[in-house]
């Protein structure tokens, strides 16, 4: 959580060079023409060049209506099937090509051409129907990297379904709270996964999971790893069917793709908040496709014939859109990969790009940091060759870019740095690669049609050039936004809009959209983004709410108060330390650290694991009483204190320093 001042300093410090995109990507690339900008400042007609990339059953009456912001409606009267777009479209010019190639940890592959992914999803599809599901049914899936995640996916798709899917690695707790929000009578889910040579039990958090949820889940569809069950799975009678009992009863059979308003949900997805439960993104069908065909086309320069590996999860809003819908809209090869990087081997990854000729690499700053960690004689042992890269999901620090240019894209490859969150569906700030020059560190500039700004904390703007930082901001409605949070339309107010927006107002142009990070821009509009600014956490580029960490320590009996803060790691960008008050007469003990940590594992899952569990006597607190988290980030960090005055105690902070001392 950077403070003004801290941006400040940084933003002197780092004058990066710029590197222009080499001269062979420039002839190849799907957009090159900076007249794109301009064509999409023409508002909001602009954004018709994606939806054209669409087939439609119906046409559009009017691109957007925006007369209830924040509640804008794109491509108002159009009708189509995300799922025939993706899918039934490329069957007859590109039928036999791969759509999903898929590894399995173990080596087995999966290589599912567009005509085997039409039979996949279209008898899931029928499964689904005869077990009950209608349109507008909302369908949990809690499963890891296997193919039946996008094929489950596309069925919902398929019959209108909207999904939810939750990280495989969230636990049973977590499930059912998402479960429960999005009053989902459904769920799929798997007997197990392959992670570091063992397969992992992963159905019993279903189990658990429904145990717990007051939703009542009818069906629960439960597809295997292998061909039959993993040994000690265990099925409950009239609930749990077999995907494979269920695709043999539809074998061969096909569902007409629904036609689907625009403005229907295709899915929700939930992401941490600055409060305790967690919120769901809701996205709509039209502008949401549109937006991610778009961004896939012109970012990531997708093009039919490329092999593409965005090596992120499903799980999160990087697989829906730049895994799943971006990629087979365009018709393209998408690879997935189902376990470690470094099972068996620490060039798991690269020989996976080798064999495959993989053209188009998408990761995470997290990932780059842990590859330079382990050294460059992983990756140089292989010949791979791509053409462009992605990283998204935290800053990238200079170094860490350079690494990645260098090692990984030999100097060959574009990077574009990709600013976006799960709440806006798609890319929002980045290069298009062909047209601006790539600077270490920085996401670039405000994508066609995209308005984005930094707003000081009283609303006025920050120019470009300027030393400080500011709250960014976007201004103008885009196609891939989400709707509301699911069933909550004034949280989604309160998290996104009220702060520097006018509520009374009908006229959008009142409406700013708030994203929660701090940010920076150079006088020549390059966007540097530095982080959260809110209460939430980026762990390894998963959001994290401090809220729902906090509020899982607190169920441990023995603690009396917790705060959490984040502690700079080399690796994983950011860790959560956990700062305990214990009870009266309750001793710090490495038991009580056992059972917090595994407290959070329960609540959230093991991803979220703290780093440090730090007993003190007393947390930093303002007179009216709210937890300076900041300062705990300075102790954590080994930092200089910011500003105590406000503090009800300002000797505290000191004082805990003293007693964690040397941890
Ligand atoms: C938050 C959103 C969007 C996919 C993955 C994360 C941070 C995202 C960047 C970037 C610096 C970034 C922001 C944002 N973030 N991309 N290129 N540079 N920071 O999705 O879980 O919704 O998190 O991730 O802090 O607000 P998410």
């Amino acid at each position: 959580m950077p403070t003004q001042q801290s941006a400040t300093i940084e933003a002197r410090l780092s004058e990066q060079k710029s590197f222009p995109p080499p001269k062979s990507f420039v002839e190849q690339a799907n957009m090159k023409d900076p007249g794109i900008y301009e064509r999409f400042e023409n508002f909001p007609d602009g954004f018709v060049e994606y939806a054209e990339l669409l087939d439609w059953d119906e046409r559009w009456d009017k691109v957007l209506d925006a007369s209830d912001p924040p509640f804008y409606q794109w491509f108002v009267g159009g009708k189509l099937n995300v799922s025939k777009n993706c899918i039934d479209r490329h069957l007859d010019t590109r039928g036999d090509k791969v759509a999903l190639l898929w590894e399995g940890e173990d080596g087995e592959v999966q290589k599912i051409t567009y005509r085997d992914l039409y039979k996949r999803v279209n008898e899931f599809a029928a499964g689904l129907r005869a077990l009950g599901v209608k349109e507008g049914d909302i369908v949990t899936m809690h499963m890891p990297m296997v193919p039946e995640l996008p094929i489950a996916m596309l069925a919902c798709a398929r019959i209108g379904a909207p999904h939810s899917v939750v990280f495989g690695g969230f636990s049973a707790k977590a499930l059912a709270t998402r479960i429960d929000d999005a009053g989902s009578r459904f769920l799929v889910t798997i007997d197990g996964y392959y992670r570091r040579g063992e397969l992992l039990d992963h159905k019993s958090k279903a189990d658990e999971a429904l145990s717990m949820a007051d939703q009542e889940v009818e069906k629960v569809i439960v597809c295997t790893r292998h061909g039959g069950l993993r040994e000690g799975t265990t099925l409950v009678q009239g609930r749990d069917v077999l995907l494979s009992d269920l695709v043999a009863e539809h074998e061969g059979e096909t569902v007409e793709p629904v036609p689907r308003d625009a403005e229907d949900i295709l899915f929700i997805m939930y992401t941490s908040g600055t409060t305790g439960s967690p919120k769901g993104a809701q996205h709509r069908t039209g502008g949401y496709l549109a937006y991610v065909t778009g961004t896939s086309k012109y970012v990531l320069d997708i093009k039919p014939d490329d092999t593409y590996w965005c090596n992120a999860d499903i799980g999160w809003i990087t697989g829906h859109s730049y895994i799943v819908y971006g990629p087979l809209a365009l018709g393209t090869t998408s690879v997935m990969y189902e376990g470690a990087p470094d099972f068996p081997h620490k060039d798991r990854i690269w020989a996976i790009a080798e064999k495959y000729d993989v053209d188009i690499y998408h990761t995470s700053p997290t990932a780059v940091r842990m590859f330079m960690k382990w050294g460059r004689e992983y990756p140089d042992k292989h010949d791979f060759h791509f053409r462009h890269m992605t990283t998204v999901g935290e800053p990238i620090q200079p170094m860490a870019w350079m690494w990645y240019y260098e090692v990984i894209g030999h100097k060959e490859a574009v990077i574009v740095d990709t600013w976006w969150q799960t709440e806006t569906g798609g890319h929002l700030i980045s290069n298009l690669p062909a047209i601006q020059d790539m600077r270490p560190g920085h996401a670039g500039k405000p994508l066609p049609g995209i308005g984005a700004k930094l707003l000081d904390d009283n609303g006025e703007e920050v120019g470009a050039g300027a030393s400080k930082a500011g709250n960014l901001v976007i201004t103008r409605p885009w196609p891939g936004m989400l709707q509301t949070l699911y069933n909550d339309d004034d949280r989604f107010i309160k998290e996104y809009w009220e702060t520097f927006s006018d509520t009374r107002s009908k006229d959008w142009h009142d409406w700013v959209y708030r994203a929660g990070d701090g940010a920076f821009v150079s006088k020549d509009g390059y966007f540097r983004i530095l982080g959260r600014l809110d209460d939430v956490m980026n762990v390894a580029g998963h959001r994290l709410g401090t809220m729902e960490l906090e509020s899982a320590v607190a169920q441990v009996e023995e603690v009396a108060e917790a705060a959490v803060a984040g502690r700079h790691d080399a690796q994983k960008g950011t860790v959560p330390d956990v700062y305990v008050i214990l009870r009266e007469g309750v001793d710090p003990s490495d038991a009580v650290r056992g059972k917090i940590v595994r407290a959070v594992e329960e609540e959230i899952g093991k991803f979220a694991r703290p780093a440090n569990v730090l007993f003190v006597d007393d947390l930093p607190k303002t007179r009216s009483g709210k937890i300076m988290r900041r300062l705990l980030e300075n102790i954590s960090n080994d930092e200089k204190l910011g500003d105590t005055t406000t503090l009800r105690d300002p000797s505290v902070p000191e004082r805990i320093r003293e007693q964690v001392g040397g941890t």
